[in-house]
């Protein structure tokens, strides 16, 4: 490596050490301001403000979203000790070393990173409801999918189903093919939802995966604060696209995104294969002491979807946009057992407060690692509530959406929008919906919220 990157890389460990050590002794200095910017694998347990006056929160709320983000997205440990626990040595994006074969740079390993280790949701609210694994159990292998495990142990790290608990409630409730998302290699997308160990733990000790336990109940995921050592509550849904190998309808760069593999199941063989997957949409969720109805912070892959306004920046190919398909309908669920790509646009665009922060953060990315992939994701926005009322009123953003999660709900009318949706349906559980699906189901659990949600509208296709 040349001595100019290996100083690089060995200033940045030294930071990275210092960045460890002060979260240790001093949780109030966690926060580092860009230019100044430390790589830390620790999750910010707040937002930290200064000179509020006329920016208002909301750079402080970007902040603790990229923070976070890039937390969560730090390589754990290979083999994994702890699960949700990083590996300070490493760095996120994997270290580049020198001493590889041949004199090449050697590389740390990018994943499996923090979040991925959380538990996945469909191993926490069981059918019927008994206790769940624990928290550091690797995840449950259906049965379709054994034989293949045991011959690609790393894919199977993660199953991934289509249709989601709530997903097969309502595609078989509101229409009868539900809302997929088909990209340009008339693939699905797929979507995964993981909870870290404070929710794990919050929900174990209440009995709360049977539903029973939840009636009558207050219920409040735990906070974390910058005065305090408790780790913060955090949720993750993730959306996947399959990556089109060469030969396909338009095949993708795999080191443009961060990939893994992993077991799908085909929601109509039943039959379980070994794919590549590439990150395509993140939601991060936390709840601080300052934002009591949580942080709600969306990430995508750049190249996703051109705005809505502007249109396809010519020449460019997107994930979910053809532009070879001028007159298809916008932002249109697929058909029942169609796989033509979903012809998908941005609706609210990014705002230039998100965009400042998105440069400043992808460019820190890539002077870490000239290839490194976490720069090629943006956040869109973070939205967030200053006080614990009236439930479902975000302070900022006003709406918010993910191209690839909220794909038809992103236009700026109720019930869109992530504490907007979340608090109008879930406000007695705490804006959390996996509560909702724990059994047994009943008329205020996941079943009973399928049909509001169809009076509501919620998962049809909404207009161009
Ligand atoms: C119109 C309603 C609606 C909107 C808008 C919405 N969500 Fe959700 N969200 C849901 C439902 C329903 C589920 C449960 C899905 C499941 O279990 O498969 C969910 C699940 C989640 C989860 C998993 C944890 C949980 O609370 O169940 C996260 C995290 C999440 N959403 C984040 C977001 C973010 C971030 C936004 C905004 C960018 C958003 N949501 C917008 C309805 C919505």
């Amino acid at each position: 490596m040349p001595g100019s990157l290996s100083r690089l890389v060995a200033a940045l460990c030294a930071l990275v050490a210092a960045g460890h050590a002060a979260a240790a002794q001093d949780i109030k200095g966690r926060q580092y301001t860009p230019p100044n910017y430390v790589f830390s694998p620790f999750v910010p347990k707040d937002i930290v403000t200064h000179d509020v006056g006329a920016i208002g929160f909301q750079p402080f709320v970007d902040i603790l979203a990229w923070e976070t983000f890039i937390a969560l997205n730090w390589p754990v440990p290979t083999p994994i000790v702890q699960r949700g626990v990083p590996d300070p040595q490493n760095i996120i994006g994997g270290f580049l070393t020198g001493g590889g074969e041949g004199g090449k740079p050697s590389s740390m390993p990018v994943g499996p990173v923090v979040w991925e280790t959380f538990k996945d949701t469909n191993d926490i609210y069981l059918n019927p409801p008994v206790r769940p694994t624990s928290f550091d159990t690797p995840e449950s292998i259906p049965p379709a999918c054994k034989g293949i495990a045991t011959a690609n142990p790393a894919a199977a790290r993660r199953t991934l189903a289509l249709t989601s608990k709530f997903g097969e409630i309502v595609s078989s409730v509101i229409q009868a093919d539900g809302n997929r998302l088909v990209d340009q290699n008339r693939m699905n997308v797929w979507y995964e939802i993981k909870l870290n160990r404070v929710y794990y733990d919050y929900v174990v000790a209440n009995g709360f995966y049977n539903s029973a336990n939840q009636k009558g109940k207050t219920i409040a995921f735990p906070v974390s604060s910058n005065s305090t050592a408790r780790d913060a509550t955090i949720k993750v849904k993730a959306a996947w696209k399959v990556i089109g190998l060469l030969g396909s309808r338009q095949p993708d760069d795999p080191a443009k995104f961060y990939t893994t593999e992993a077991l799908t199941i085909d929601p109509t063989t039943g039959q379980c294969s070994k794919q590549l997957l590439g990150l395509v949409g993140l939601h991060i969720v936390m709840k601080t002491a300052q934002l009591p109805q949580w942080l709600w912070a969306t990430f995508e892959h750049v190249d996703n979807a051109p705005d809505q306004a502007t249109g396809p920046v010519s020449g460019k190919k997107y994930n979910f946009f053809g532009a070879d398909c001028a007159g298809c309908p916008l932002n249109q669920a697929p058909g029942k057992g169609s796989q033509f790509p979903t012809q998908v646009v941005r609706v609210i665009p990014v705002n230039n407060v998100a965009a400042s922060n998105n440069t400043l953060y992808q460019t820190a990315l890539k002077t870490l690692r000239p290839d490194n992939v976490w720069q090629y994701y943006q956040l869109v926005d973070a939205q967030w509530g200053a006080s614990p009322k009236p439930i479902g009123q975000p302070n900022q953003p006003k709406f918010l959406a993910n191209t690839t999660l909220e794909t038809y709900l992103q236009q700026p009318v109720a019930p869109n929008g992530c504490i907007n949706c979340h608090g109008m349906y879930a406000g007695s559980t705490d804006l959390d919906f996996q509560l909702q699906g724990a059994y047994p189901q009943g008329a205020n659990t996941m079943k009973g919220l399928a049909a509001i949600f169809r009076l509501e509208g919620v998962g049809t296709p909404r207009g161009k």
